[in-house]
């Protein structure tokens, strides 16, 4: 099923592992695209277990596939507080599923610094590394941002009723999370807005509630959720959910 939800594309796959597929997809087409038209593609990378397969599974056919890989800069739209040999560390498992894989030169992986003693000045310094390599004026736009969403509806580390949520300068952040009682760094929504492109991979029964309200008619409801405010400015919102996570919406799976 592909549905238009205000200005998002919602893609709706029968199984964990064919969302996994269609993202995979999208995400071999969106650097193809974005090295055709401007010679480099700058994407940022979500953490977390879903994209886990996604990775592995772009790693899988990487020599098979003709993906400019070498073409890539890589970024981490949220970094938890550990080092980044830790197995907590989205960087870490993006390095294991798909990093150490894929022909793309080290100088042009950039993981966040969130266990910096100073976290607000390598938050600042993150920040400016993405001003020095991605393009665009006032803000950098990425060609792709990958995204997930938590059961509580926060996305990147934009948890509910944290004060990141209302940043609208700062484009990369370190905030103290209560309800994980730990510190995150994270992209903002102005520069998670500023995308072309950003696509959320979403599975699994336990993302129901959250995606329900994200898509549905609610407005107060959804301003509870923050993945439900992300929308490019003048870019492409692609949701690809599964089955599962879809349950509670009038969704239903694309033929496949
Ligand atoms: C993180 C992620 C986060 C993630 C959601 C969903 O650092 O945890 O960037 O935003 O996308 O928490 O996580 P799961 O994929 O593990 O359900």
């Amino acid at each position: 099923m592909t549905a238009k939800r205000a200005t998002a594309e919602v893609i709706v796959m029968s199984s964990a592992e064919r969302a996994t597929d269609e993202a995979a997809a999208l995400f071999k087409q969106a650097i193809s695209h974005a090295v055709a038209d401007r010679r480099v593609c700058n994407v940022a990378l979500a953490g977390g277990t879903t994209p886990h397969d996604l990775y592995q599974k772009l790693a899988d056919d990487v020599y098979d596939c003709d993906v400019p890989w070498a073409s890539v800069n890589v970024f981490f739209g949220d970094e938890r507080d550990v080092p980044h040999d830790h197995v907590d560390s989205n960087y870490h498992m993006a390095q294991r599923a798909l990093l150490d894989h894929a022909p793309i030169p080290p100088e042009q992986i950039n993981p966040m610094p969130a266990d910096a003693e100073d976290l607000a000045a390598a938050a600042a310094e993150y920040e400016q590394i993405i001003r020095r390599i991605v393009p665009g004026e006032p803000i950098p736009q990425f060609d792709l941002i990958l995204l997930g969403i938590g059961g509580d509806g926060h996305t990147a580390s934009l948890f509910p009723r944290t004060d990141a949520l209302a940043e609208s300068h700062k484009l990369v952040v370190s905030h103290h999370v209560p309800v994980l009682g730990r510190n995150r760094m994270t992209f903002t929504y102005p520069l998670i807005n500023a995308a072309r492109h950003v696509m959320f991979l979403i599975t699994g029964e336990d993302k129901a509630d959250a995606v329900a309200v994200a898509l549905g008619d609610d407005k107060r409801a959804r301003k509870e959720i923050p993945a439900a405010q992300v929308n490019p400015t003048d870019g492409k919102l692609t949701i690809v959910l599964d089955a599962a996570a879809a349950r509670k919406t009038d969704l239903k799976p694309a033929a496949e």
